[in-house]
């Protein structure tokens, strides 16, 4: 039998008991038995799964154990596959219980108008790799070379805004259905354009992120919200 960290002997009182002398501090110097616990607990959500308390408090070893060697079969290296649940946090919400001197009306303001934001930025990225990849004509190469560039830049400015929507609390946007049913940037056609209407939908787009961002309120320098970052 082995001793607790305080020098006392864990009595056998059930799985109460262990918790207890757990959260107490009076941990059970079971070597290899904590560690399995806490990867179980990381991994499966289940702390107890094979293991019998009782013995735990003893200080037996699992390996010695008949009910383990019986239960061994209901825990599994495999990963849980397909799994679904309800969400943690609601699109449109914002969290709680957040350091931040923002109040959370606020805040839920901010997250809204960003996640208008995101979306366009979204769309605006997702224009420039279709010109990318579209573009055709004598001026071919140059262009293809100009919207990947400026396709890299808006990725850049996307990950910037859904990060602070993220830091506010709130919750961003990301899958491609929910930001097509979001931006305010007219939708173009799945087939070529020739390359006027390619940069003419281009530029359309900045007008209205510039707009947008512009009526916002005494928006700071270097902001996610200014003209100079969504340029760049
Ligand atoms: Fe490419």
């Amino acid at each position: 039998m082995r001793k607790s960290l305080a020098g006392r002997v864990p009595q056998s009182t059930g799985s109460r008991g262990f918790f207890a002398g757990a959260i107490g501090g009076t941990l059970f110097q079971c070597h290899g038995i904590q560690e399995r616990v806490a990867i179980r607990t990381a991994v499966f959500g289940c702390p107890l799964v094979g293991i019998n308390i009782k013995n735990l408090q003893r200080g037996h070893m699992p390996k010695k154990d008949k009910n383990i060697a019986t239960n061994r079969g209901q825990v599994s290296a495999q990963p849980r596959l397909h799994q679904r649940a309800a969400e943690i946090q609601g699109y449109g919400t914002v969290s709680h219980m957040l350091p931040l001197d923002l109040e959370e009306p606020v805040r839920l303001e901010m997250t809204e108008q960003l996640n208008l934001l995101l979306a366009d930025t979204m769309t605006l990225r997702d224009l420039y790799k279709k010109s990318h990849w579209q573009v055709s004509g004598p001026t071919f190469y140059q262009l293809h070379l100009l919207f990947d560039k400026h396709y890299g830049e808006q990725v850049e400015i996307v990950d910037t805004i859904a990060e602070r929507i993220q830091l506010l609390g709130g919750v961003s946007l990301a899958m491609a259905a929910d930001v097509a049913e979001t931006t305010r940037i007219e939708r173009p056609p799945r087939g070529r354009e020739e390359v006027p209407v390619q940069i003419s939908r281009l530029i359309d787009a900045h007008q209205i992120i510039i707009g947008i961002a512009a009526r916002w309120p005494d928006a700071p320098p270097n902001s996610v919200t200014t003209a100079p970052t969504i340029w760049w």
